[in-house]
């Protein structure tokens, strides 16, 4: 039975892939600093699947706590959720981001070296399209960046290619998320941000419980079905599998390999507002605002690699993402 060391393992989607490694039969180690997350997160991933998992709290950027969950663990694979992703934030504090998400990670490719474990599923983003890409977007367009954040994403893959190209004994899957949204059908793990959330659907939850009055709506003007921003919303559990997928196929091949993980089909903000009217009965009051700087009009994946190498297709639907959502926001008020 294979182990996998799954970095940020507490957080949104991190949480998630253990629950779907773990019911896969993987054994599962989780590290995180807490930095984004909570402790009892572990605790609900061992009640939704029956099983145990060693939590280690250790930051990417400490090197002796890494390299102590190496010797006190057999890691077969690693799959690189930790990192900081607020895009505004980055743009503050780049130093931070760089630090965090691209120095944290030569140290845990460096760690993982000394151990002789050379599989790794990295969390890349949609965002490395940038803004000039025509959709979908296919892997083989070029990349670019924004912001800090995205250049930590555009860096790292260059970074885990590099090391490949160094050492062919490496498997790397560089996996580019589009929106991820939704939660596990318990309710008990889901997306929790700290403080006024940044991103469409922990806003629109948050409109919906009555917690934030009304929600903006960045521009009504783009080149879009209704004029608002049109994004690849996926469900978690389906990006979770994504992930258990993609470990399958990096277990039996070396090299690097370019994945998107979307559903190739795209929302705009105004139908996300009908569909999580309808999944929580609750109106959800909005204003047109200005768009939002660095904001593209359309993004959505052509998800015919995922299909062809991995045998991955995400099967959940925008109504039981905002369901799921829902569930989650009501019992976690
Ligand atoms: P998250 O913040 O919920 O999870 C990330 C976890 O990493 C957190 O629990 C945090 O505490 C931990 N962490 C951060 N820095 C760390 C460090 N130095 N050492 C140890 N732990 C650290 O975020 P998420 O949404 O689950 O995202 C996971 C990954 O996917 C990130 O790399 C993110 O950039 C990427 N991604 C996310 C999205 C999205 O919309 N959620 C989209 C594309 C890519
Ligand atoms: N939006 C609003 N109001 C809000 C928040 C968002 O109208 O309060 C709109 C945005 O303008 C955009 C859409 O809703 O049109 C989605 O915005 P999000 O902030 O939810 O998501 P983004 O596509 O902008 O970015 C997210 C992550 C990035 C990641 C990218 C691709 O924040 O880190 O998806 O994976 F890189």
């Amino acid at each position: 039975m294979k182990t996998i060391l799954v970095t940020g393992g507490t957080g949104f989607i991190g949480s998630h892939t253990c629950v779907e490694l773990l019911k896969a039969g993987y054994q599962v180690v989780v590290m995180d600093n807490l930095s984004n997350s909570k402790a009892d997160v572990v605790k609900k991933i061992e009640t939704i699947t029956g099983r145990t998992v060693p939590f280690y709290r250790a930051d990417l950027l400490d090197v002796p706590s890494m390299d102590r969950i190496f010797r006190e663990q057999k890691i077969d694979a690693v799959i690189h959720f930790a990192g900081l992703k607020a895009v505004g934030e980055s743009v503050e504090k780049p130093l931070l981001y760089y630090q965090n998400n691209v120095s944290g990670t030569i140290n845990l490719c460096e760690v993982m070296h000394k151990h002789d474990c050379k599989t790794i599923v990295f969390s890349s983003s949609a965002t490395v399209y940038g803004m000039h890409n025509p959709v979908p977007m296919t892997e083989d367009m070029p990349t670019s960046a924004t912001n800090p954040y995205g250049y930590t994403k555009v860096m790292l893959e260059q970074i885990l290619t590099d090391l490949h190209t160094a050492d062919p004994a490496w498997s790397v899957m560089l996996l580019r998320y589009f929106n991820p949204i939704g939660a596990h059908e318990s309710g008990l793990i889901g997306e929790n941000p700290n403080g006024i959330p940044n991103n469409l659907l922990p806003y629109i939850a948050q409109v919906a419980l009555g917690k934030l009055p009304c929600l903006g709506v960045f521009g009504d003007d783009y080149d879009t079905v209704d004029g608002t921003g049109v994004r690849d919303y996926i469900h978690v559990v389906d990006l979770a599998l994504g992930h258990i997928a993609a470990c399958r196929y990096a277990f039996s091949h070396k090299g690097v390999e370019i994945v998107n993980l979307g559903t190739g089909s795209g929302t705009s903000v105004l139908q996300m507002i009908k569909a999580y009217e309808k999944a929580s009965g609750r109106a959800i009051p909005f204003a047109i605002r200005p768009r939002r700087a660095g904001d593209v009009a359309t993004c959505y994946a052509d998800t015919q690699k995922a299909k062809d190498l991995l045998g991955w297709t995400a099967q959940r639907d925008i109504d039981q993402m905002c369901k799921d959502s829902w569930r989650f926001t009501v019992q976690n008020a």
